[in-house]
């Protein structure tokens, strides 16, 4: 099985401009290439952060991108969202059985569980996972398939990555979540969104996944504090293919337009800049 992964999109209505970037003309890029090279994917996946300030017209020109993608998508709550606008757009997605916008795909290769860690009763972005949401990822890690991995997903990181300003906003309980998973099964890998950075490490002994955003970046900094630092670096978006219990994560920078060439070229080896690079092998 493969499948993409994309993470905080930060859509605003169809036109705006978010710190000087346009979320809509990136994602549909993405989409774009997405549909053009991996015809085998069996879903793309948008781990949170789909409106930056939550709101319907966002939601709606994020359902227009996301119209032309082939494959499907399953899309989650982070901390700029609001359930209730996303419904109207998007009536179709994930929901359990409290209303949170999570849910278990049992497909052959593997399962899916996402879980929803936006707390819309405060305003400061950290994330939450209250007792009906932490019940249902015992239920899901207690129920999934025991025979194929199981990807754990959530726009919240539970553990301090060391991003100042974005570890007062993690996962409050990460502990509460830990609970669960010791009492019952670890995730084969985790994957998450929120740092805006491409992160890699163990949490608890479970490897997991934290990739750039499709829109602004945070800064490699770990001094700041009072505020989040924010660049332009380029985004990616993940291809994750699960084969016989083995993952790979393939990261591709998506918006790269420089030359392409072989290594074995004698005139690529020696040119002097990457615009002879680029006539050379032109
Ligand atoms: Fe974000």
């Amino acid at each position: 099985m493969k499948f993409a992964v994309l993470t905080d999109t930060h859509f605003v209505p169809r036109g705006g401009k978010l710190y000087g970037l346009d979320p809509a003309e990136r994602l549909a890029v993405a989409v774009e290439k997405i549909n053009a090279t991996h015809r085998d994917i069996s879903f793309v996946i948008l781990s949170g952060d789909l409106a930056h300030w939550g709101e319907q017209p966002a939601y709606a020109s994020l359902a227009s991108v996301l119209a032309g993608l082939h494959a499907p998508a399953i899309l989650m709550m982070g901390n700029h969202d609001k359930r209730g606008a996303f419904r109207s757009e998007f009536a179709g997605a994930d929901r359990d059985a409290h209303g949170f916008v999570q849910g278990v795909h049992v497909f052959d290769a593997a399962t899916i569980v996402t879980l929803d860690t936006l707390n819309e009763e405060t305003p400061d972005h950290a994330g939450i996972l209250c007792e009906a949401r932490l019940g249902f990822l015992a239920e899901a890690l207690g129920t999934a398939p025991a025979d194929r991995p199981l990807l754990l997903f959530q726009h919240h990181p539970p553990f301090d990555s060391g991003l100042r300003y974005m570890d007062t906003i993690k996962l409050t309980n990460g502990e509460a979540e830990w609970d669960i998973i010791a009492g019952s099964r670890k995730p084969d890998y985790m994957f998450m969104g929120h740092l805006h950075r491409p992160i890699a490490g163990t949490w608890h002994g479970i490897p997991f996944h934290i990739q750039r955003a499709l829109t602004h970046q945070v800064a490699f900094d770990f001094e700041t504090e009072g505020h989040i630092p924010g660049t332009h670096e380029s985004p990616d978006y993940s291809l994750v293919s699960v084969a016989e219990g083995n993952i790979a994560i393939h990261q591709c920078s998506f918006l790269y337009d420089g030359p392409t060439f072989s290594l074995h070229d004698p005139k690529a080896l020696r040119s002097q800049s990457s615009r002879e690079l680029a006539e050379v092998t032109a």
